[in-house]
Formats: structure tokens, C-alpha cells, sequence
């Protein structure tokens, strides 16, 4: 080797390596952002992340361990900052709510089926996102629509009960999450068109909207979206996606609208008053800077409604019974509760609302098993501080509420399910809302809380109390039920629970 040769590898050889450390840094640097694990050039994390074929939150809950409250990961042409301690949550999002109100930006592939951000979990924090909201909330979720719709719910609860004895008479036992999310999804599809539509059509709507929310997990493209050109295959299945969502949702709009207008309804389906449907108050919406909605943004609002509301809950309501199982001491105890409350009668919606053992069961099953580790983006309107870093407004904040609810420092033994903690325990004085403090925040807090957080919960509260009340709940003979989580959308059980229900003498279980 010559010596200019060797003139020329020492200088690539320091190159490389000045060209590896400048790109491998995450966080820190002059722009100040939080430090985080080293990276590789150009992909940053994200090969690490899909290397370790674990999901995305068992790779966080190391990180946090590793690199404290707040941390920095490089995702491809995204920038993850990762908050987890509850008073940086709190500092965030109540203290400076506005500040971290935002989403960051869609992917193109997200952005076909939210078309163009107009949805109210995707508008950036501003007018569109305030009208649409404000919107939401009076029309769908104020008290007076709560009560105005609880025949939907009454309905609903009736069919789940009917169904589930049926089940249980064909096999000897029933499948726990399958019912809960077709007896939720049954009660949102009537609350947005006012409709009420066959169990078949509903399981279709939930199959589509559950294909949707596969296919907007993040992957690829969205951690590239320089790339998007070369993604065509999966912008085309998305599009073709797209047009099944439409041609499954646009019929009930129509036909409602010709109710709404005309007065028409020649196949009865429409049930609700003029007025009472989600879908009514979207026909003559014009929200600053998109004017008159159509179809297209109709589907969009209704379909988020009823992906927002469906999993959530029915999770909540599949880990609360597991512990129901495993528990029998406390079901026993709750069910003196409901059988003190309502006697031999059907629990009705009011009930509910006194049963402080119930409402504690529920709140240690947000607590043990929030359903979202992560709250949905965030994104800092502008760029600002927080723990002392810089917070560019383009990145991702990520809020990693899950770890608050498996502090030991906050809470006393957290992997014991303890529904008395509620009562006189270290849960008393919890704000659910996370208002006063961070504790345990299921629905997030601040601004983008979880608008329809008393109606998630109520739905929760109803379907375990009528279960029950109506059954005694127990495992299947050989075949134990078997806690491990895994990730679809919210955190399920990996073997979804079947169980066996006894009937109790207390009860008729069903209203007729
Ligand atoms: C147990 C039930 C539920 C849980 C645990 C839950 C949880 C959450 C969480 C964690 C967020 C994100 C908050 C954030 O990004 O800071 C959220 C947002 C949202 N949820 Fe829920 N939710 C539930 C039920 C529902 C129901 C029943 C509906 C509709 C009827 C709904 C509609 C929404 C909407 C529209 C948003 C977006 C809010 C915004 O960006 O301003 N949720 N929810």
C-alpha cells in the first residue's frame, strides 16, 4: 500500500466515524432535546425497535428505566420524545395544556381515511379541532342526551344478556370480549345514525372499522413519509379500504338524512327522534376553515366515535371479569352491592351511580390494566420547554401514562388487583381526570382528554353490573384463564376470556 493510500483510509476511517457519531447521538446536541439511545445512521431507532420483535411498549418501559422521566428516540425521519414521570404528564398537559394540545402530522395513508385531519382525535389545536369538539360534546354526551338515549343502552344490555345465555346454553361457556364489543359497538352505531340494525350488520361495520384501525397503526411509511411515493401498494389497499368503509356507512347516512328531511323510513330502521343522532348535528356543520361537511368527512366522524368507544370499553369490561374469576371473594362482594341496590329487579342506569364498591372495581381495573399505554400524538403547538429541554414543535410527544399506574412509589403493591384501595387506600383521593395530580390518567388529561369518559365508564359500570347480577361468573373446567397481554389497538388478553356463568336465583336476568 502506497503511502498516499493509507493517507486515504486514516481520513475515511476518522470520516466514518465522525459521520457515525454525528448521526448515532439522539437528543442532547445544540438542539437541546432530551437524551435518548443511540441510533444508527439515517433510521435512527427504528430498526433497533423492529429488531427486538417486541412491541413498541415493552421497549419503552426498558428505555424509561434506563434513561428517567423524559428521553428522545429517532424514528426514521421522526423525532419521539417520551414523557413518563406523572408530574411532567401533569407540567404537560394540565399545567400548560394548551402548549402540548396538538397532533402531529398524519401520514399520507392516515390521512385517507381522516380525510385531511378532520376528525376531532387527529385536528391540530385550533378552530377546526375546538368547533368539532365542542360539537361532540353537546350533541352526543351532554347529561341531557345521556338520559334522552338510555333506552339505546336498555335495548342494547337487553340483547347482550339474551345472547349470552344463548351462548352459553350451545357451548357451556361464553366469550367474554366478543359480546361486550358487539353489545358497545351496537349502542354507538344507534347513538351516531339513530339506527337500529341487525347484529350481523354491526359485526360488519366493527370488522371494517377494526380493519381501519390496523391498518393506521404506525409502520413503515410513517416513519418515512419521504418514501410515501415508493409505498403505492399499501396507499391503493388503503384507498380500496377506504371505499368498503364508505360503501358500509354511507347507505345508514343517507337513509337518515331522508328521515331527518323527508320524514322517510321504509325500512323502520331509523329510531331515534329527529335531532337525537350524532350524524344529525354533522348534516348542516360548517367548521372554520373546511366549510359544509359531506360524506366523506360524515363516515370519518362517526367511524372515530365508534373506534374510540368500542375497544376501550369492552377491554375494560373483559379484564375487570377476569379479575371477577379470579376473585371470588370480590365478586361475591360486589354482588351484594348490585342485589342490596336493585333486589330481584333489572339494574337500571340510575343504580349504577350508587354502587360506590362497583365504581371501585372499575376504577382498579383502569389502574391495573389501562387500556392505551400511551395516550394518542401529542404535538407542542409551538416550540417550548419542558424539563429543561427543548420541545420543537414538529416532533411527537409521547405520554407513557401506563408506567404512573405501576409505580411503587405511588402505589402501594400495584400488581395486586385491590378494588378497596378506592375505598380507604392509597386510591381515595385519586382525580380520575387527572385535574389535581397524576395518578393514574386512563383517558389522558387537559385538554384532549377523552371527551366521552363518563359514557366509556357508564357502559363499563352497566355491562358488569347486569352480568353480575344476572350470573355467577367462574373458569372453564380445565382450561384456566390466563392473564398475559398483548397488543391489538388497546391492551387485550392474548387468550381472550371465555368463562362459565351460573345463573343466580336473585335475578331475571333479562327485562321481558
Ligand atoms: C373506557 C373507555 C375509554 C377510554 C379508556 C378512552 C381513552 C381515551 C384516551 C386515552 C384518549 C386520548 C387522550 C389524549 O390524547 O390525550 C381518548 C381520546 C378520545 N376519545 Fe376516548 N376513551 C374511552 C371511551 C370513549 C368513548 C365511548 C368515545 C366516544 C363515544 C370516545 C371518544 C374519544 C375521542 C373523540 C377522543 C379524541 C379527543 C381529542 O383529541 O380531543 N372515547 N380516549
Amino acid at each position: 500500500m502506497e503511502l498516499i493510500d493509507l493517507f486515504i483510509l486514516c481520513w475515511a476511517i476518522v470520516f466514518l466515524r465522525l459521520w457515525w457519531k454525528y448521526w448515532s447521538v439522539t437528543g442532547g446536541g445544540p438542539k437541546n432535546l432530551p437524551p435518548g439511545p443511540p441510533g444508527w445512521p439515517i433510521v435512527g431507532n427504528l430498526f433497533q425497535v423492529i429488531l427486538q420483535r417486541r412491541h413498541f411498549i415493552y421497549i419503552v418501559r426498558d428505555l424509561r428505566a434506563k434513561y428517567g422521566p423524559i428521553f428522545t428516540m429517532q424514528m426514521g425521519q421522526r423525532t419521539l420524545v417520551i414523557v413518563t414521570s406523572p408530574e411532567l404528564i401533569h407540567e404537560a398537559l394540565v399545567q400548560r395544556g394548551p402548549a402540548f394540545a396538538s397532533r402531529p402530522a398524519d401520514s399520507p395513508l392516515r390521512l385517507v381515511f381522516s380525510v385531511g385531519k378532520c376528525a376531532i382525535n387527529s385536528a391540530e389545536y385550533g378552530p377546526l379541532w375546538r368547533t368539532l369538539r365542542r360539537n361532540f360534546v353537546t350533541e352526543l354526551i351532554n347529561p341531557v342526551r345521556i338520559k334522552q338515549c338510555s333506552w339505546i343502552r336498555k335495548w342494547a344490555l337487553e340483547n347482550h344478556m339474551e345472547r349470552l345465555e344463548k351462548e352459553s346454553v350451545q357451548n357451556g361457556f361464553v366469550e367474554v370480549m366478543a359480546n361486550c364489543r358487539l353489545t358497545i359497538c351496537s349502542i354507538l352505531v344507534c347513538l351516531c345514525f339513530g339506527a337500529r340494525i341487525s347484529e350481523e350488520r354491526v359485526k360488519n361495520i366493527e370488522l371494517i372499522l377494526k380493519e381501519v384501525m390496523l391498518m393506521t397503526t404506525p409502520k413503515l411509511p410513517d416513519f418515512f413519509p419521504v418514501l410515501a411515493p415508493l409505498f403505492r401498494r399499501q396507499m391503493k389497499e388503503a384507498k380500496a379500504l377506504r371505499k368498503k368503509q364508505m360503501e358500509c356507512l354511507v347507505p345508514l347516512i343517507r337513509s337518515r338524512r331522508a328521515f331527518v328531511k323527508e320524514n322517510q323510513n321504509p325500512n323502520s330502521e331509523m329510531v331515534s327522534p329527529v335531532g337525537a343522532a350524532y350524524v344529525d348535528s354533522l348534516f348542516e356543520m360548517k367548521p372554520p376553515t373546511r366549510g359544509p361537511l359531506g360524506e366523506q368527512e360524515f363516515v370519518t366522524l362517526c367511524s372515530e366515535v365508534i373506534s374510540a368507544g368500542t375497544d376501550t370499553s369492552a377491554t375494560t369490561a373483559e379484564w375487570a371479569l377476569l379479575h371477577l374469576i379470579l376473585n371470588q371473594d370480590i365478586q361475591e362482594k360486589l354482588y351484594s352491592e348490585i342485589v342490596g341496590c336493585v333486589g330481584t329487579g333489572v339494574v337500571k342506569e340510575e343504580d349504577v351511580e350508587k354502587m360506590p364498591y362497583l365504581a371501585a372495581v372499575v376504577k382498579e381495573t383502569f389502574r391495573r390494566h389501562p387500556p392505551s399505554h400511551f395516550l394518542l400524538s401529542h404535538a407542542a403547538t409551538e416550540e417550548t420547554k419542558l424539563a429543561g429541554y427543548t420541545i420543537p414543535s414538529g416532533v411527537n410527544v409521547e405520554f407513557y401514562t401506563a408506567w404512573v399506574t405501576e409505580d411503587p412509589d405511588l402505589w402501594e403493591d400495584p400488581g395486586e388487583f385491590r378494588p378497596e384501595r378506592f375505598l380507604e387506600g392509597d386510591g381515595v383521593e385519586v382525580d380520575i381526570t387527572g385535574t389535581r395530580g397524576v395518578k393514574m390518567v386512563p383517558f389522558g388529561a387537559g385538554r384532549r382528554i377523552c371527551p366521552a369518559w363518563s359514557l366509556g365508564t357508564l357502559h363499563v359500570n352497566l355491562l358488569l353490573a347486569r352480568m353480575v347480577h344476572a350470573f355467577k361468573w367462574l373458569p372453564v373446567p380445565g382450561s384456566p384463564t390466563d392473564p398475559t397481554e398483548t397488543f391489538a389497538f388497546t391492551v387485550v388478553m392474548k387468550n381472550p376470556l371465555r368463562a362459565v356463568m351460573v345463573p343466580r336465583t336473585t335475578s331475571s336476568s333479562c327485562a321481558h
